[in-house]
């Protein structure tokens, strides 16, 4: 029986893909804890390099994203370079091209939006309970050349990595920790700032390494911050993200401080649940509505 086929003619079938020990893991770990849990979509033929490169081909322009993949781990946003490459072509050669890629909003092919569903409809249920209704679902495949590195950065949602085919080694580090994230770079952030942080030698402690494997995944909090390190082979990786009423609020408050610190005024507080500061996402909404 497979985690997303049939397991006998005539009996088609939606099989689990979260084993009940990912299950309680993440019912554990959710919303401000990263945890390893397991999958069962390895093998699954929409994650096929070939299945991949097509739907890179199809793809609107400006949903692809791919990069060389020898990059140290800090990396100024304005010194991303490119391959060269077409999207089809980088994933198709990605086994001797150096590059990484990253397929955006996959959700919006009708057979990868079907595929995201059924990934979040088994965590849903336990999502609703802390955190509310799942917004914006989301899904992104990386696709990675042996050795490549995705540079230190953090991310708006809450997301949960599925590892497809090859190895790589995730280093997380706690979220809302000041020294890593500035408020400032919060603020930037959350006004269309870009995603990669400043890299410290002395960060390292704090990051725990998780090693995924085939079958292998990782609960990530929103914006904790994180780099990863692929193994010696192609490593492909499905991400399905979603945002809930907490994530929006973060992102709100940040930006009010962002508005206030432009006016030389004192900044807020964001607390562990920003979701409860309503006096405060309310006055910026209005502020919003205003035009400011
Ligand atoms: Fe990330």
């Amino acid at each position: 029986m497979t985690a997303h086929g049939s397991i006998g003619p005539g009996q088609a079938t939606m099989t689990r893909i979260f084993p009940d020990s990912a299950r309680v893991a993440f019912t554990a770990a959710y919303p401000d804890r990263a945890t390893p849990l397991t999958h069962g979509l390895v093998g699954h033929p929409l994650l096929s390099l070939e299945a991949l490169a097509d739907l890179a081909e199809r793809m609107l322009q400006g949903s692809v994203e791919y990069n060389l993949g020898a990059l140290p781990l800090g990396v100024r946003p304005d010194d991303t370079p490119t391959n060269g490459l077409t999207p089809g072509e980088t994933i198709r050669t990605i086994e001797t091209n150096g590059s990484w890629a990253v397929l955006k909003n996959v959700e919006r092919d009708p057979t990868y939006g079907a595929l995201l569903d059924q990934v979040l409809a088994e965590l849903e249920p336990l999502v609703a309970r802390r955190t509310g209704p799942m917004l914006h679902r989301e899904a992104f495949i990386f696709l990675s050349s042996p050795g490549s590195v995705t540079p230190f950065h953090m991310d708006p949602e809450h997301n949960i990595l599925l590892q497809i085919r090859g190895a790589k080694t995730m280093t997380v580090f706690p979220a809302r920790d000041e020294e890593l994230v500035p408020p400032r770079k919060s603020e930037d952030f959350h006004n269309g700032g870009h995603r990669n942080l400043v890299w410290q030698d002395g960060f390292m402690a704090q990051g725990i390494p998780v090693l995924l494997e085939p079958g292998d995944a990782i609960h990530v909090p929103v914006k904790a911050p994180h780099f990863v390190r692929n193994g010696p082979a192609v490593s492909v990786s499905l991400s399905v993200t979603w945002r809930s009423e907490r994530s929006v609020a973060e992102g709100e408050l940040h930006s009010f401080n962002a508005l206030l610190r432009r006016w030389k005024m004192p900044v807020g507080t964001v607390s562990a649940r920003p979701e409860k500061q309503v006096a405060r996402r309310f006055v910026y909404r209005v502020m919003r509505k205003l035009g400011a």
